[in-house]
């Protein structure tokens, strides 16, 4: 690849730069890996609006790779770390992390304890700051390839942040006939003009902090006796909604979006090592969600990252009555909600 090109010359400087990044919800999901952060099939994803992290970094050079992290101004060690491991593997590849320090200050703009996975958004806002400092220090202006350097370290750090590094709808992971598509970073994709609005009301079911990470699920993929069967759905899932995306039939979409949901969440059931993310809340949301659908003919489909929230997908016109089935219908089965709909990607600060 042409930006992996020159990088062992360059020597640290000082800079800083801001970025923000929003979140995604997969539509179909990442889950389980091979390689070195390469996923076992393709996925896409909704860029959303409103959840966003906006982080600040400046590097300097150093006798050795150093990171702070503050959020909100607090000193947050265990992050630090995180960004510090990250760092440390990159620099094989990159060495003048071995002789930068990094001190990053990071916000979340969706509210605090929400459950909502901020590692998609909070590592792509990283990865922009990284290849704008390799940029600067490579004395190029950002071209075509600054999105795609990006989201190639947003992988690196977390393989669904790949996919906050665009806006509207996106996809990771090689697929047959699509030549654009890659295992190394992200790509853009064009759906029908008629999900340019496409809204997600984000259910908050529980904050509780997670008994699984998402990581440490992937790796029960490894010997989980359903793997290849999903991989194989997966494809198959991945399929049907870009020609359904690419043909603006969003029935389609819709079944496919719960399916993948409640596939994601049976392999946890189903993994040798079992365990579950759903809350009893959960179930009870899905469950008034179809009833709802069925009596109404509103098409509002459920999807759930791996955490027990429901994300709830309509289009626009439909709104104002999902709005009030989610107060009326759902009132008690959930802790708050957030009204997002699908954003334009990251932006410099
Ligand atoms: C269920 O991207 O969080 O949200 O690469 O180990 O950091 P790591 O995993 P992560 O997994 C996301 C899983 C998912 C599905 C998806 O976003 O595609």
């Amino acid at each position: 690849m042409d930006f992996l090109s020159g990088r062992s010359e360059l020597q640290a400087k000082d800079f800083k730069t801001k970025w923000q990044a929003p979140s995604n919800i997969a539509l179909v999901k990442y889950w389980g890996k091979k390689g070195h952060q390469l996923p076992s099939n393709p996925s896409i994803s909704l860029t959303l609006s409103h959840c966003q992290t906006q982080s600040e970094l400046t590097f300097s050079p150093s006798e050795q790779l150093a990171v702070e992290l503050f959020l909100d101004g607090e000193s947050r060690p265990s992050f630090a770390a995180k960004i510090q491991t990250f760092l440390e593997k990159l620099s094989s590849d990159f060495p003048v992390f071995k002789n930068t320090k990094v001190v990053v200050h990071t916000h979340n703009t969706f509210p605090h304890g929400t459950g909502i996975a901020s590692s998609a958004s909070g590592m792509a806002a990283v990865a922009l700051c990284l290849a704008d400092y390799l940029y600067f220090l490579k004395g190029k202006d950002r071209d075509d390839n600054f999105m795609k350097l990006a989201s190639f370290f947003a992988r690196l750090a977390s393989g669904s942040a790949s996919r906050s590094v665009f806006g509207g709808m996106v996809s990771w992971g090689e697929f047959a006939d699509e030549a654009q598509m890659s295992d190394l970073f992200a790509t853009p994709f064009t759906a029908h003009e008629s999900f340019n609005d496409l809204c997600d009301s984000v259910i908050i079911v529980s904050s509780e902090e997670k008994v699984v990470s998402s990581r440490a699920g992937h790796g029960r993929m490894g010997d989980h006796p359903y793997a290849e069967a999903r991989f194989t759905e997966a494809h198959k899932n991945f399929k049907r909604t870009i020609d359904a995306l690419r043909a603006g039939d969003w029935k389609t979409v819709g079944h496919v979006l719960e399916n993948e949901a409640l596939q994601l969440h049976a392999l946890m059931l189903t993994s040798p090592e079992s365990y579950t993310l759903l809350k009893p809340n959960s179930l009870l949301a899905i469950e008034k969600i179809r009833q709802w659908r069925q009596a109404t003919g509103v098409e509002a489909y459920f999807t759930l990252d791996a955490g027990p929230n429901i994300h709830l997908l309509y289009l626009k016109k439909d709104e104002k009555s999902v709005k009030a089935f989610i107060e009326n219908e759902l009132r008690g089965a959930y802790e708050q909600v957030i009204h997002d709909q699908r954003g334009a990607g990251p932006a410099l600060c």
